[in-house]
């Protein structure tokens, strides 16, 4: 493991209680995306802090324009894979659109599903408004929340468009508000997304958990990324605060059309790819072939190839 790439493996698994501890001692949490379980197992061996199974899987990994089609049954199955590659970071697990605003039993039932089916350690929910009520009720129910304010892609029509939030002084106190309920709330953690660095600041001094940022600057208390942005998987116009650290569609693109030109050249499979046979097996295969094309009723005798 590279210095860059510290780990917190030898720290055992990573608690609420730990990422309050790091705030305290300033020392950044490491947040990240992932949706199946070669991500999981990547960010294990990175030694991140907290994974979370986004409901930008919607986008990532399914296919779909927005974040609002996709269902808990999606999100579950992509976590329970997620789940099977990681040990040591805080599992949380989005819940997705529909899944919890029309009430707290909805809200309750949702994450405790989340948790049982998938093992996930805890569960996202965004916006503040009826969500901090939602977000009281499941933590009341046993289960840890992480709040989302700022820009919540799944009301993103609502927000107008997905753009930065808290840009006036009337629209920063209202996301102050909502950050400042949930902490108050009980959420473990407050994801804060597409808001100015000096706005960001403010909410974070006023919060006592520990704030995780996207797009709003070095400010708080750690930093996520959606995994598909960072490692260049995902194409087209990024947002602002996206940064690529590497270019893992064009090393697929790579070795995919390698692999066509040899299929089509004849170069692969090459003979370290083939399997050898006894030349006296050979024999009596022919052999045996030879009386089956005869019309005999020789049966068949095969044996699983090793
Ligand atoms: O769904 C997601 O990936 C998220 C992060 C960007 C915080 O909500």
């Amino acid at each position: 493991m590279s210095s860059a790439s510290r780990g917190n493996q030898e720290k055992g698994p990573v608690t609420i209680t730990r990422l309050a501890e790091m705030k305290a001692a300033g020392e950044p949490i490491v947040m990240v995306t992932a949706y199946d379980f070669p991500s999981a197992q990547i960010a294990e061996e990175v030694g991140v802090d907290i994974v979370l199974v986004g409901d930008s899987a919607a986008n990532c990994v399914l296919g779909y324009d927005s974040t609002i089609p996709v269902g808990m049954e999606e999100m579950t199955m992509l976590a329970k894979a997620v789940r099977r590659g990681l040990k040591t970071p805080l599992l949380v697990g989005d819940l997705p659109f529909g899944s919890y605003e029309a009430s707290n039993e909805l809200a309750i039932a949702s994450a405790q599903r989340m948790v049982k089916e998938s093992g996930c350690d805890a569960v996202k929910l965004e916006g503040g408004g009826t969500s901090v009520d939602r977000a009281k009720a499941i933590i009341d129910a046993g289960v840890p929340v992480m709040g989302h304010v700022g820009l919540t892609p799944q009301t993103a029509t609502a927000l107008g468009g997905l753009k930065a939030q808290g840009r006036t002084a009337d629209k920063a106190v209202r996301v102050a508000e909502d950050a400042i309920s949930l902490d108050r709330a009980g959420c473990f953690s407050i994801v804060i997304e597409a808001v100015p660095q000096a706005v960001a600041e403010m909410i974070n001094d006023r919060l006592t958990a520990p704030t995780i940022g996207i797009g709003a600057g070095n400010v708080t208390s750690g930093q996520v990324l959606v995994l598909h942005d960072l490692a260049g998987i995902n194409t087209g116009k990024m947002a602002k605060f996206v940064k690529q650290y590497a270019d893992v569609r064009g090393e697929l693109k790579r070795g995919l059309s390698a692999y066509a030109g040899e299929v089509r050249s004849g170069a692969f499979p090459g003979p370290e790819h083939v399997y050898s046979v006894e030349p006296s097996e050979l024999d009596e295969l022919r052999q045996r072939l030879s009386r089956e094309n005869s019309g005999s009723d020789y049966s068949w005798d095969w044996e699983p190839l090793p």
